[in-house]
């Protein structure tokens, strides 16, 4: 086995965003897992990869080499990537010239130990992507390839990602990369990195570069976007913060949607929010994860906020930004976590009234904060109890929301038709909730104003009107 030297490759513009899909070129299945800005870095993986003359398959009978993109947030995430790696076994059983790399944050976590699987011929961290093709010539070379570090500059700002969504509306688009935060429970820092922000002019031309191809959404993507900042090396003295490029973005096309994901409680400014409530296209939606609602929870979590100043900002969104919906995270059976704690959280979801949550149990991960200092206490059938309890209260909550919907008339972005019936279609309104509406002459991509006629817990209908 060889160690790589990282090693930053000949910095050039890649611009084709369109997936090459042809037989005669060798081809790379790529197999995606965690959240969205593994999504964003497999479409820079495929960039990569196709400069290097792979082409793209959805067939993993017709690979030549799977790369697998993996996230280590909880351990079932983790698990799930083992349960791959023996399917793709059987794979390898039929072709013997089937090159396996495991890429991801899974791969800077655990690192040599996943060439230990035989299956496995390259392990390739979150820094390290620009290494692939190099890497996999050092397996034709008859060794496995490994990369597994971490850097303080790599954003890939010169790589514009390949597209792989389907239906050619809403992009992703890194604005940084890494966490300089120390959740206890968190194990993000430890496989991503130090914090970096990404030239905001490289995400200004990929924003236009969308708009081109005809892209009406975009998703601006960060660990903790409210802490971007961007120091111009020429001139320190020049920077650009989250709220300046929000707007920045914003001006690049008025009938461009934007999103960004996740704000930090503790770092969400005020400049933020007046920069949503100042342009339309920025969309009235605001995920902001409290993980607890007991402000001896967050101080052991490290998250740096208690619960009144969770609520103060919930307070600000509202006064400055009209309809603006609320999601959130949350973690069930923490360290600790008394009933009195989680019955904090229940009031504070109440209290919010989070239009929508994610929910998770805690899961301990080796060498954080947490596995380090504190006992994983909490019994599995009680985390199981109280995520149950903050389930069926967000379920409550999510319909309340939506019905309060009723009857309101929202702007729709069409992203596609509806999976139940033909007749229909589907897209979202600015907060992010999906809507099912009869599809007449639209078609994907259009904004259509409907009116909220009924819903559930999970979606809202309508009816198009002129
Ligand atoms: N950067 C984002 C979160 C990224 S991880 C933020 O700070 O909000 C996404 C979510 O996974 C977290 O918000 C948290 O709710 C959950 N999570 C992270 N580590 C976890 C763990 N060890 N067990 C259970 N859930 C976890
Ligand atoms: Fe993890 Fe906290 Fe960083 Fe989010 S802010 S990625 S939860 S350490
Ligand atoms: Fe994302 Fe999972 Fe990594 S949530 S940052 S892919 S650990």
């Amino acid at each position: 086995m060889r160690k790589n030297i990282y090693k930053s490759t000949n910095i050039k513009h890649l611009t084709n965003i369109k997936p090459i899909f042809d037989d005669n070129l060798p081809k790379l299945y790529i197999e995606t897992y965690g959240c969205q800005m593994n999504v964003n870095d497999s479409e820079v993986v495929v960039s990569i990869m196709q400069d290097a003359g792979f082409s793209v398959t959805e067939d993993i009978e017709k690979a030549d080499i799977i790369l697998i993109n993996t996230c280590s947030i909880r351990d079932n995430a983790e698990q799930r990537v083992w349960g791959r790696l023996d399917v793709f076994k059987q794979q390898k059983k039929k072709n013997k010239g089937l090159r396996i790399g495991v890429i991801g944050c899974m791969a800077e976590r655990l690192k040599e130990q996943l060439l230990e699987n035989q299956i496995v011929d390259i392990v390739v961290g979150p820094d390290a992507y620009r290494q692939l093709p190099e890497l996999l010539q050092t397996v034709e070379n008859g060794q496995k390839g490994i990369n597994v570090l971490l850097s303080h500059e790599e954003t890939y700002s010169d790589i514009s990602p390949v597209r792989l969504d389907k239906n050619g509306v809403s992009a992703y688009v890194s604005i940084m990369r890494g966490c300089n935060n120390v959740c206890a429970f968190c194990v993000v820092p430890y496989t991503r990195g130090a914090e970096r922000s990404r030239n905001p002019e490289t995400i200004v031309r990929e924003v236009k570069e969308l708009v081109d191809n005809g892209y009406k959404e975009v998703t601006l993507l960060g660990q903790n976007v409210d802490s971007y900042v961007w120091v111009d090396p020429g001139n320190v003295t020049k920077t650009v913060n989250f709220a300046q490029l929000l707007e920045m973005v914003a001006l690049v096309d008025a009938k461009m949607r934007v999103r960004f994901s996740t704000s930090h409680p503790k770092d969400m400014s005020n400049g933020v929010l007046y920069t949503m409530a100042m342009y339309n296209n920025i969309c009235n939606y605001i995920h902001l994860p409290v993980q607890s609602g007991s402000t001896d929870i967050l101080a052991r979590m490290n998250r740096k906020y208690t619960r009144e100043q969770y609520l103060e900002r919930v307070q600000k969104i509202r006064e400055i930004i009209h309809g603006c919906a609320i999601s959130t995270d949350i973690i069930a059976g923490f360290c600790g976590e008394t009933d009195e704690d989680h019955q904090l959280t229940l009031s504070l979801m109440r209290e919010v009234g989070y239009d929508y949550a994610y929910m998770f149990k805690y899961s301990e991960r080796p060498n954080t904060k947490a596995a380090r200092h504190y006992t994983d206490d909490i019994s599995e059938e009680l985390k199981t109890q109280r995520l149950t309890e903050i389930i069926d209260l967000q379920n409550k909550l999510s319909e309340e929301s939506n019905e309060k919907d009723i009857g309101k008339v929202f702007e729709i972005l069409v992203e596609g038709v509806s999976k139940r019936s033909d007749d229909f279609l589907h897209g979202r309104n600015q907060q992010n909730k999906v809507v099912v509406f009869l599809k007449n002459n639209y078609k994907t991509g259009d904004y259509v104003m409907v009116k909220i006629t009924g819903c559930s817990s999970a979606t809202l209908k309508g009816e198009p009107i002129e």
